[in-house]
């Protein structure tokens, strides 16, 4: 058994707690929160042990994994800490809001010879997976272009509003954004030019960052992708997730537009392929939750002493890295170049 303790009571941390609960060999023996109320009722839920102080929480001797939930300018102070507590660590994307946060995090956890693994929940989405698992295998030749779509109004569940200002969640670009440019660097390695326009919100202007956001990258051997991401929609503009991956002889392409978040997952569209000869193949794609594969992969790792391959502290750096290098090339109108 994996005791877990789940720090930060908010939205993804119910979501992660639900998810061990289906989850054999995890239990979720305590939770953490500044505001009483939140942590005693997920505590309760989950028949854990509330806690007021984050340190303290981190070093119970009962828990073995520390799964960070925590509004991301926290990301990198508790990760330390909870390596330096000798604990495994899940911290949530974005995982940290600069390249030198990042370092120490991986310096951690490496020093500490523990396993970490960051929140890149599309690496685990069912349909993100059969997209590059069909693009791997080549049957629809040789990739071109991938397209990325992510649109969303702003989260009303944050506490305190963190979301709103930009040194707690690095705006859009980090908190949103990041999912699909991650995926793109899943799906077709790393990036060599970076090109970006974003705007800001007149009403909060820059101390929110930018709230929307598109991108251009430039790929290796000729391929290109581009991603637009944002969260300044309102009312009941759904919330959309998109993909298009144009090959040489084919197109694959999904479509989710369900919900005012992500909640009803059962609407989204089937995987779509479409082939040179005009015919249509609609995929049937595994329903599993992407929330709950990636605590499966990490409860699994942890629990049999496996080496962490997916959505590692390297993917969460690399991935950060061209978020911050997209918001930077959206702000001062320039080219970024990776080497
Ligand atoms: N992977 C995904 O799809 C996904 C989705 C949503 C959020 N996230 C990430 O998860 C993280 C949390 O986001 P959220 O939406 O759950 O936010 P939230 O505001 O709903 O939850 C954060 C919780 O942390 C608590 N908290 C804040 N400061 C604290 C402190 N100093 N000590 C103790 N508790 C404290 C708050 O009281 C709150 O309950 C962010 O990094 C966000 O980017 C990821």
């Amino acid at each position: 058994m994996v005791n877990i303790a789940i720090l930060g009571a908010g939205f993804i941390g119910d979501l992660h707690s639900n998810s061990y609960k289906q989850i054999e060999d995890a239990n979720v023996v305590a939770v953490a929160d500044k505001v009483e109320e939140k942590g005693r009722k997920l505590a309760s839920d989950h028949g854990a042990k509330y806690y007021s102080d984050l340190d303290q929480c981190i070093k119970s001797e009962e828990v073995d994994n520390v799964d960070i939930c925590l509004p991301t300018f926290l990301h990198a102070e508790l990760t330390k800490k909870a390596a330096d507590a000798g604990k495994n660590i899940f911290c949530e994307k974005p995982m940290a809001l600069t390249l030198d946060e990042a370092d120490q995090m991986i310096e951690a956890v490496e020093k500490n010879k523990v396993k970490g693994m960051i929140g890149h929940v599309i690496r685990f989405w069912p349909e993100y997976i059969r997209a590059k698992e069909v693009v791997d295998s080549g049957e629809l030749g040789k990739p071109l272009f991938g397209y990325c779509e992510r649109l969303a109004v702003l989260p009303d569940w944050h506490q305190d509003n963190w979301g709103l200002q930009e040194k707690y969640s690095g705006g859009a670009a980090l908190d949103l954004h990041i999912h699909d440019l991650d995926y793109l660097t899943w799906v077709f390695g790393k990036p060599k030019r970076v090109m970006a326009q974003g705007v800001y919100n007149p009403q909060t202007i820059k101390q929110g960052g930018l709230v929307h956001i598109t991108t251009n990258i430039e790929f290796e051997d000729g391929v290109a992708g581009s991603a637009e991401g944002g969260w300044a929609f309102k009312g009941s503009f759904p919330f959309t997730m998109i993909f298009r991956i144009l090959c040489t002889e084919g197109t694959i392409e999904w479509v989710f537009r369900a919900g005012k978040n992500i909640e009803e997952r059962a609407q989204a569209t089937k995987v779509t392929i479409y082939r040179p000869d005009g015919s249509i193949e609609e995929l049937d794609v595994d329903k599993t939750d992407g929330y709950l594969l990636e605590c499966k992969y990490f409860v699994d790792c942890t629990h049999n002493q496996k080496e962490i391959k997916k959505a590692t502290f390297g993917d969460g750096r690399a991935a950060l890295e061209l978020a911050l290098a997209a918001a930077y090339s959206a702000k001062n109108k320039e080219i970024v170049k990776f080497k």
